[in-house]
């Protein structure tokens, strides 16, 4: 036997395969849905929940739905940059008056925010660069998956304070400093996740003022607009940022603020120094697209388009994102005044805050008093419904 055959085992090439551990937050996730206990409370993903615990699917989202049944007549193939009507359509939502029509935009299609963000890493591997992407921690935890995949390199950098529940701004400050020009920073524009932090106006204009000196590239990720504080506060630091710096890669995405999660509705703009980088940048947007999922499905993207292109429609959505948002600030309120422990979050936004908790109290939380949450303490506060935030606050001074 040739030395070349006998480096496969006789189990065949897969079984060189290691085990992976399932993701923890997915993980987490089924182990609530499977908890048979009537009572439980489920914190874990990030998804909207009415006051019936239920993800709605929105009412205008429904009408498109209705519509496109009637009325689509093919489902003939788009192509790898997905549906470009719908990728316009999302651009006054986050840029401001000088960019939205501007030539140095570029932007495609993606499978929710996640396809955004690995297609963003796969475009910036592809420059052949020798960059790092800046990420702060606590942060979202499927990121560092995603880059590692794109191969770029992660340097982490701690910025929030879970204990005393501080944005460490001075160490946001120091990673630009460390980071080399062409470096990515991931920043996310609001209703941080998991922190429920927010940089001030006056933090977001330093931030966008040494991107812009250092040459540092920002990866904005837009993933919960219109469930913080308004739809138009939401992206303000995007405007800042975006008025600054030459070049950004921006990650839309749809799922939450259009309840479309299932659907994976995203998108990814190139912000260019030139049109001609950016026309250069779309060709290999859509060509890393191709070899990564070929083409985006079609459904949600289509809603969306179907919803803003219907005044009607529209109207309606911003009105059901308005009651989402006022319900999570009023769970977030009444979290915050439930006891003491959790006033910070008072002043947090959007869906997310992390509580001060070792992973034997959140054992303990999950196996005497039925209330799950990612292992990191992370909490989706969209998650409390009926008389949950009572009995959440004297599991958790019971486990403390
Ligand atoms: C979350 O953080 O819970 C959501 O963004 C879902 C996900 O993909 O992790």
């Amino acid at each position: 036997m040739s030395s070349e055959l006998k480096i496969v085992s006789n189990d065949g090439v897969l079984a060189g395969l290691k085990p992976q551990a399932p993701d923890a937050l997915l993980a987490v996730m089924a182990e609530c849905r499977n908890d048979p206990r009537p009572n439980k409370i489920d914190l874990t993903v990030g998804m909207y929940r009415n006051t019936a615990g239920i993800t709605p699917v929105m009412r205008a989202v429904k009408s498109a739905e209705r519509w496109l049944l009637e009325h689509q007549d093919t489902k003939g193939y788009l192509g790898p940059e997905g549906d470009l009507r719908f990728v316009d359509l999302l651009k006054p939502f986050f840029l401001g008056a000088a960019l939205r029509g501007s030539d140095r935009v570029v932007g495609i299609q993606t499978p929710g925010g996640t396809g955004a963000i690995r297609l963003a890493g796969d475009l910036v591997a592809a420059t052949g660069r020798d960059c790092a992407v800046w990420l702060g921690t606590p942060t979202w935890g499927n990121y560092r998956p995603l880059f590692t995949a794109s191969r770029l390199r992660v340097e982490a950098y701690d910025c929030f304070d879970v204990k005393t529940q501080t944005l460490q701004f001075d160490q946001v400050q120091a990673a630009m400093g460390r980071a080399k020009p062409g470096d990515v920073v991931v920043l996310q524009a609001s209703c941080n996740n998991p922190t429920g932090a927010t940089f001030t106006a006056a933090q977001w204009d330093i931030i966008a003022t040494t991107l812009a000196d250092r040459k540092l590239v920002p990866l904005l990720d837009v993933a919960y607009q219109g469930l913080g504080e308004g739809f138009e506060q939401d992206v303000a630091s995007v405007h800042t940022v975006l008025g600054k710096v030459d070049e950004a890669l921006v990650c839309y995405s749809c799922d939450k603020n259009f309840g479309l999660y299932r659907e994976r509705v995203g998108a990814l703009y190139a912000v260019t120094k030139s049109g001609a980088v950016a026309q250069t940048a779309f060709t290999n947007m859509v060509s890393l697209a191709r070899a990564n999922w070929s083409m985006p499905s079609d459904h949600g993207a289509a809603i969306v388009r179907l919803v803003l292109d219907s005044k009607e429609l529209s109207k309606d959505w911003v009105a059901e994102l308005d009651e989402m948002r006022a319900r999570v600030q009023s769970n977030r309120q009444a979290l915050a005044s439930s006891d003491a422990r959790f006033a910070a979050f008072g002043a947090q936004q959007g869906m997310f805050s992390m509580l001060n908790l070792d992973a034997a109290k959140i054992a303990t939380l999950k196996k005497d008093h039925a209330v799950y949450m990612a292992g990191t303490g992370r909490i989706n506060i969209a998650g409390f419904c009926g008389d949950d935030i009572e009995r959440f606050a004297a599991a958790v001074r019971a486990v403390s």
